[in-house]
């Protein structure tokens, strides 16, 4: 039995971040969770804190990051996972969506890391992992904005690992191939219906359950995770007809 902790995780109400949630408090943690809408969480648990949070909207975030220091302020670990996904070529981004979504899936997990780094530098302990993805690996086709935002992400934890070694933090990432969540219901393609062709979210948050319990003094600094094969299902919108 592992010594319980307390975890915060962004982007906790549904898909990958829920189900490190749920596997955090299985395993006997405490977890604050950070969404704007957290009615998809239904599972109550007297271990898990909600924190209803805007993570895009950046001008307010560094002020709701310092009290949320102070009130998860001995917290062990953070799981940067919120995102989303917006696929398209270039020029069929406004520049408002290019900022929107470099915003919430690079800035605001910066920020996040920004904060809570810190206290985790001057306790000597405490792990952040981010969930980076496979796209940032290799850009693909309609993925320029959303592949730049996560090959941003994995420069960030690859600067951090090095930074943050001497003080005892420990600096991860995870990049998943196409995982089973809400991620693709706004989207035009998916993993469709073959179990070999998706990641679930629970096999996301085993990993980030195996890097939170690595022994100190080791780090995982990249895990790639994905489907068997690597199918892309496209489903025809109005537009293509
Ligand atoms: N699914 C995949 O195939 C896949 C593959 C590789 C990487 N990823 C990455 O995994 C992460 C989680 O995605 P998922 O697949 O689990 O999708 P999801 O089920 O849609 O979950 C996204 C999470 O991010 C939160 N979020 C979105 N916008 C937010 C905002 N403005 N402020 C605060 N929280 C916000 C959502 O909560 P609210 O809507 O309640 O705010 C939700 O909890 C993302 O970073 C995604 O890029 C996903």
């Amino acid at each position: 039995m592992t010594a319980s902790k307390l975890f915060l995780i962004t982007g906790a109400s549904s898909g990958i971040g829920r189900a490190i949630c749920e596997r955090l408090l299985e395993d006997g943690h405490t977890v604050a969770g950070i969404a704007r809408d957290f009615s998809k969480f239904s599972k109550k648990h007297p271990d898990f804190h909600p924190v209803t949070l805007d993570l895009a909207a950046l001008d307010a975030l560094p002020q709701r990051l310092v009290e949320l220091t102070k009130q998860f302020a001995s917290v062990d670990g953070l799981v940067c996972c919120a995102g989303r996904g917006q696929f398209g070529s270039l020029e069929e981004f406004s520049y408002e969506q290019i900022r929107a979504l470099m915003d919430l899936n690079f800035t605001s997990q910066a920020y996040a890391a920004r904060a809570f780094l810190p206290g985790m530098k001057q306790r000597h302990r405490g792990d952040i992992v981010f969930i980076g993805s496979e796209a940032a690996l290799s850009g693909g086709r309609k993925g320029a904005i959303y592949s730049a935002s996560k090959f941003a992400l994995r420069g960030l934890a690859q600067a951090l690992r090095e930074e943050c070694a001497k003080s005892g933090v420990r600096i991860s990432i995870i990049n998943p191939g196409m995982v089973k969540t809400d991620f693709f219901k706004s989207l035009n393609f998916s993993h469709g219906k073959d179990a070999d062709n998706y990641v679930v979210p629970e096999d996301v948050a085993a990993a980030v359950a195996m890097i939170l319990a690595a022994r100190p003094g080791t780090v995982f600094d990249e895990i790639n995770l994905s489907p068997l094969k690597k199918v892309i299902h496209f489903v025809k919108t109005e537009k293509d007809e």
